[in-house]
Parts: C-alpha cells; sequence; structure tokens
C-alpha cells in the first residue's frame, strides 16, 4: 500500500514537472492598445530583423512574404509561412496580440509553440514601437494565396510540445536594460545585434541542446539557416565575431559598417554563404546611423553575458 502510494506520488511528479515544462516560459504580455503603427518604420524594421530573408521565396520569385524556401537543419527541413494578410493561407486572422504573442513568446494563437527557426528568441526582444510598426507594415501587403508545404521533420522533433521545455531555456525575454556609461549609438547597436538583427542565432555557439552559450557570446557557432534553426545544418561555420577576433583580423568600426553596406570585407574579398544573405536581405538596407551603432557595439560587446 505504501509502496503504491510513492509511487503514485513519484507519476504525479513527473506529470507536473512535464505539463511545467510543456507549457513553456511565462513571457509577459505586451500592452500596445495606445500605439499607432507606421507603414514606412514597420518596412524599415522587417529590413533590420531580416523578416524578408526567410519568409519570401526570393528565387523561385514568389510574393514578398508569402513563404519562403526550405531551410535546411539537423532536425530536418523548415519552411517559414505566408504571412501576408490573406484570411485562410496567411495571418489575416490575426490581431496585434497575436503578432505581438508570435514574436516575443513564440505561441501561436492556438497556443502552439513555434520552432525555434523563426528567431523569437531574439524578437522577444523587439521595442513595442518596432512591433506595432511592423504590424502596420504587413497589413499593407496584398494578401497572397498559397503557401510553401509543411515542415518535413524528423522524429521526435516533430513533436511540437517538446518545445515548451527547449523555451525554459532559451528563451529569456527582458535582457536589454540599459548599461551605464555606454553612448546611445552602442545602446542602439547592441538592441539591433541582440533584438531584431540576431547576429548570435549564426556567431554564438550552442550546447548540444541547441541552447545558445550567452557566456561565450560571438564565439563563433555553426552559420547558415541551421545556425538560426538551432542546429547546424548544410555544413556552414560562422566566425567568431568577438572584439578580440575582429581586431586581430584587422576589422575596424568604419570597415564592419562598410561590408555590412556592400558585402565587402577589408582585405577586398566578399562575404560568402549565408553572410552575404544577411547583407542582401537586411544589412544594405539599414540608415547610416544604424551600421554605425552596429559597428560600435560589436567592436565592443560586452563577453560574459
Ligand atoms: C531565420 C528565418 C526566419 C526569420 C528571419 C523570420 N522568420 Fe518568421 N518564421 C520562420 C519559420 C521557420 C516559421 C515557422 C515556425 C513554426 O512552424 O514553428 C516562422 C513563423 C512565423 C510566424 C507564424 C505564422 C503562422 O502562420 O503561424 C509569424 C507571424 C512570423 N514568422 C513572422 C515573422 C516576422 C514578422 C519576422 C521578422 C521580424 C520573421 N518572421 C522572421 C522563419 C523566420
Ligand atoms: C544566418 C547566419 C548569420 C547571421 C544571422 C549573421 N551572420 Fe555574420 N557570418 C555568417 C557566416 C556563415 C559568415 C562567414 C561568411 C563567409 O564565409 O564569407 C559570417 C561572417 C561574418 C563576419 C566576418 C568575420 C571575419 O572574421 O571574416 C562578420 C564581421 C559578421 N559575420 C558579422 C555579423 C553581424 C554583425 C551580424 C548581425 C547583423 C551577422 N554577422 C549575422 C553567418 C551569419
Amino acid at each position: 500500500m505504501r509502496r503504491l502510494g510513492w509511487s503514485a506520488a513519484a507519476a504525479a511528479i513527473i506529470v507536473a514537472l512535464a505539463a511545467w515544462a510543456v507549457a513553456g516560459p511565462n513571457v509577459p504580455e505586451r500592452e500596445l492598445s495606445g500605439l499607432t503603427g507606421d507603414v514606412d518604420r514597420g518596412a524599415y524594421v522587417a529590413r533590420l530583423a531580416g523578416c524578408v530573408a526567410c519568409h519570401t521565396d526570393v528565387r523561385g520569385g514568389g510574393a514578398v512574404l508569402a513563404g519562403g524556401p526550405e531551410i535546411e537543419t539537423a532536425f530536418g527541413s523548415f519552411y517559414a509561412p505566408n504571412i501576408t494578410p490573406h484570411p485562410q493561407d496567411g495571418i489575416g486572422s490575426w490581431t496585434l496580440d497575436d503578432f505581438a504573442r508570435a514574436l516575443t513568446a513564440g505561441k501561436s494563437p492556438d497556443d502552439r509553440h513555434y520552432y525555434p527557426s523563426f528567431p523569437y528568441a531574439f524578437y522577444t526582444e523587439l521595442a513595442d514601437q518596432d512591433i506595432v510598426d511592423l504590424w502596420a507594415a504587413l497589413r499593407s501587403l496584398p494578401p497572397v494565396e498559397g503557401g510553401p508545404p509543411d515542415h518535413r521533420l524528423r522524429f521526435p522533433f516533430s513533436f511540437r510540445p517538446a518545445l515548451g521545455a527547449w523555451k525554459r531555456m532559451a528563451l529569456q525575454p527582458g535582457e536589454l536594460g540599459p548599461v551605464d556609461g555606454r553612448t546611445d549609438s552602442w545602446t542602439r547597436g547592441r538592441y539591433l545585434a541582440r533584438g531584431p538583427a540576431h547576429c548570435g542565432a549564426c556567431h554564438t555557439p550552442r550546447n548540444i541542446l541547441g541552447v545558445r552559450q550567452t557566456g561565450r557570446r560571438y564565439a563563433g557557432g555553426a552559420g547558415g539557416a541551421g545556425g538560426a534553426g538551432g542546429a547546424g545544418g548544410g555544413g556552414e561555420v560562422a566566425p567568431p565575431i568577438t572584439p578580440d577576433a575582429l581586431t586581430d583580423g584587422g576589422w575596424t568600426q568604419a570597415s564592419l559598417a562598410f561590408a555590412l553596406r556592400t558585402g565587402v570585407l577589408p582585405d577586398g574579398d566578399v562575404f560568402g554563404g549565408s553572410m552575404a544573405e544577411v547583407v542582401r536581405e537586411a544589412t544594405q538596407y539599414w540608415s547610416d546611423a544604424d551600421l554605425s551603432a552596429i559597428a560600435e557595439y560589436i567592436m565592443d560587446s560586452e563577453t560574459g553575458r
């Protein structure tokens, strides 16, 4: 009798722990009702965040944000969905709050966890106004019918509830408070790198569970689409971009800003692989002030946390 009681208690504890893990972390809801979105600013935020790169089949001639090409990872293949305002095939039936929750908590309106191939672990740092502007820009697009195929994932990665446990380890919103003694442009650069531009998706190493080792920020990682997805796919390697590594490699704040604008490196070579795509779909469109800010931060980023 007593033994049965113990195993029942143990089972209850295991079930409770599993439910706790599966529910995922508690990400505070954003209070956005007082804000008004600006379509042009939102289109710019989409360039800061690289939304177009994943959600548009550029090579296949697909419409903007109507669904992306295959993203290969060690877990299988992902396809970024249609996020135009089409009511069935896109996100036309969503509210602003649904959208904010997807970006900051990695959760769908019907409470499913998203895969980290959607970089919400970075977008969780997005400023309220940037989210509202992005939403205005998305709503202004023409609705497009159709979309990419379903993800093709190997078991057990096809089992979404397990992502709740991953998110408990990997999703840490609200890390970017102000830092004493830093310039406004350094602070802006840190926001860009660690929020929308998600440089660490590829350049920060991950542990065996695909959780970024933030104590070794920018020490180099599995690059490419796999890097964004948390699992080295395609065998691409993103080099270290710590201040020491870049200084040793002859980089300066000016040459880094120039490379992010043009794709041309200090030695006259050009970026290859997925870094070329980062420039083509994102950083080439940035303002001079934002390029200078991210270069200031990356050349002087905090190590450790
Ligand atoms: C690195 C690739 C990548 C980038 C960059 C990216 N996404 Fe996605 N996104 C995905 C993938 C893959 C999914 C599907 C995730 C899943 O099924 O769990 C997704 C899902 C979504 C969804 C959920 C759609 C639905 O039908 O449930 C929304 C909304 C979304 N992304 C918006 C954005 C916005 C806005 C940006 C820019 C701020 C962005 N994404 C940037 C890859 C990306
Ligand atoms: C999708 C993955 C990915 C993202 C996101 C990404 N990078 Fe890269 N990065 C790479 C890869 C891969 C390389 C190597 C490129 C090559 O082989 O030419 C690279 C190279 C670089 C280099 C050259 C380093 C050297 O020593 O030659 C710099 C600097 C750099 N990235 C900065 C950034 C910054 C800043 C961001 C954020 C705005 C960023 N990267 C975002 C994948 C990425």
